[in-house]
């Protein structure tokens, strides 16, 4: 929709006029679709003022601390969902009707299962490696086992590739757990919860029975819900660029686990614990906090700041309280827990964030929570990428139905002019 135009005057050519595009909510975006043809490119590194596409999926209003899937606040998905039923909102558009969720879940829980052969697969690996790289490794190959239903022209292959995918994830999660520690990997149990079934893989073993404990799982399940989409970050723009070319869905999946990966990103969960554990007593904080502000040291506040909210992350206002219930079920007084909330109050108290509106994310708590469950650091951004499987699924199903068109940004060329080649190597 479009009842406003901006004008681009360049010195010396006639105006170009552009059309305003106006959302259901939030910023207006000016069209510069037509510029390219008139030779002329935008130039925004890091996106910062670039919408890269339309999507029906998720708002943020970062100013106020707003995060609305399909509409419906997170506080409240949080709260009165669960996993699988945020799943079928952000898939789907609407609240599932309990006839539709039990379809769903009948799905989703048909296929946990892997290709037997994949277990092989793992032992091509060293037991040491982190198991994000195997994670990401195992996800691109899951193409060579499921080619039957690939073809993305097709809106049923679609279909087929996110229920696997969704199913498979935690399975596949798990096995990296299990390989790394050398235990023999869990089948999945189809008679547990998305959540409980995942812990089951993860804790139980051959010899020992294993109780899912129900504040454990609802923690998981919160866990899952609250990193299960974020509308265009670094990742899901990644999965949505990959899959533009019309790359197979696993394919591009595997591309949104390594972009995810990286500290600025899903990484930061594992780096605020190792961050937190260093820091290790509320004595040492103001230390950490000078570095945070010393320009000539790299050292930033992990899970502190964000590209859109500007505002206290509504995320981890859900996370800190189940970081609460979590400690409280299991009897664990945490000195981590102690450090993260002084420095949180030290931070939201220092000139320097409040100027720069960096208040906690997603990542400052949930690590804590993670660790008090008993799950290894190195697993924490495997755990976030199984949660965002469903947000990416989401969003490179609707660009295939809204129709693909390749990603191929221009640039802002700086190198050298044409000269000419001679060569400086011995004959
Ligand atoms: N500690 C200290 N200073 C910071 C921090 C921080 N965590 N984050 C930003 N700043 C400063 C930064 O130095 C800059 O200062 P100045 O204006 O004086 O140069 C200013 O704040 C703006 O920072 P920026 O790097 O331009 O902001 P950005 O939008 O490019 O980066 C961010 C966003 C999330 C990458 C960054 O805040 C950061 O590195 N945070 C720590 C890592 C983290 O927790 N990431 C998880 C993000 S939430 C989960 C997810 O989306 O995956």
């Amino acid at each position: 929709m479009s009842d406003k135009k901006v004008t681009l005057t360049l010195q010396g050519e006639a105006p170009v006029e552009l059309d305003v595009l106006h959302g259901t909510l939030g910023q207006d975006v000016v069209d510069v679709r037509t510029l390219g043809a008139q030779g002329l490119f935008t130039y925004d590194p890091g996106f910062t003022s670039t919408a890269s596409c339309e999507s029906q999926i998720t708002y943020i209003d970062g100013d106020e601390g707003i995060l609305l899937h399909r509409g419906f606040p997170i506080d409240q998905l949080a709260t009165h969902s669960n996993y699988l039923e945020v799943c079928y909102i952000l898939l789907n558009g609407e609240a599932p009707t309990q006839a539709q969720f039990d379809d769903f879940c009948t799905t989703v829980t048909r296929h946990t299962m892997i290709h037997e052969q994949i277990t092989r697969l793992f032992h091509g690996f060293r037991r040491d490696s982190h198991p994000m790289a195997v994670l990401c490794g195992v996800t691109g190959a899951l193409a060579a086992f499921y080619h039957d239903s690939l073809d993305v022209n097709i809106e049923r292959h679609r279909e087929i590739a996110a229920f696997r995918l969704l199913s498979k994830m935690p399975t596949v999660a798990a096995m990296c757990y299990k390989y790394s520690i050398g235990q023999p990997f869990v089948y999945p149990r189809n008679d547990l919860s998305y959540a409980g079934n995942f812990l089951n893989m993860m804790f139980s073993t051959p010899c020992e029975e294993y109780v899912v404990n129900p504040v454990l799982e609802r923690a998981m399940d919160r866990i899952l819900i609250l990193h299960a989409d974020h509308e265009q970050n670094a990742s899901t723009s990644t999965v949505r660029t990959a899959g533009s070319s019309g790359a197979n869905p696993f394919a591009c999946i595997a591309a949104g686990i390594a972009s995810l990966w990286g500290p600025a990103h899903g990484g930061a969960n594992e780096a605020c614990l190792r961050m937190l554990e260093e820091i290790s007593t509320v004595e040492h904080i103001p230390e950490f906090v000078r570095r945070a502000k010393d320009k000539n040291d790299s050292f930033r506040l992990m899970g502190f700041g964000h590209r859109v909210y500007k505002n206290y992350d509504p995320r981890a206002t859900v996370m800190r309280e189940t970081c609460h219930e979590v400690l409280n079920e299991l009897g664990m007084k945490d000195d981590l827990l102690e450090v993260a909330m002084e420095l949180e109050h030290i931070a939201l108290n220092d000139p320097y964030f409040i100027e720069r509106k960096l208040y906690p994310n997603v990542d400052f708590y949930s690590g804590i929570i993670l660790k008090a469950m008993g799950i290894p650091s190195s697993m924490f951004t495997v755990i976030f990428a199984m949660a965002r499987t469903v947000g990416w699924i989401a969003h490179w199903k609707e660009m295939h139905d809204d129709g693909i068109k390749i990603a191929r940004p221009r640039q802002l060329y700086t190198g050298y002019e044409a000269r000419e080649f001679s060569s400086q190597l011995k004959e």
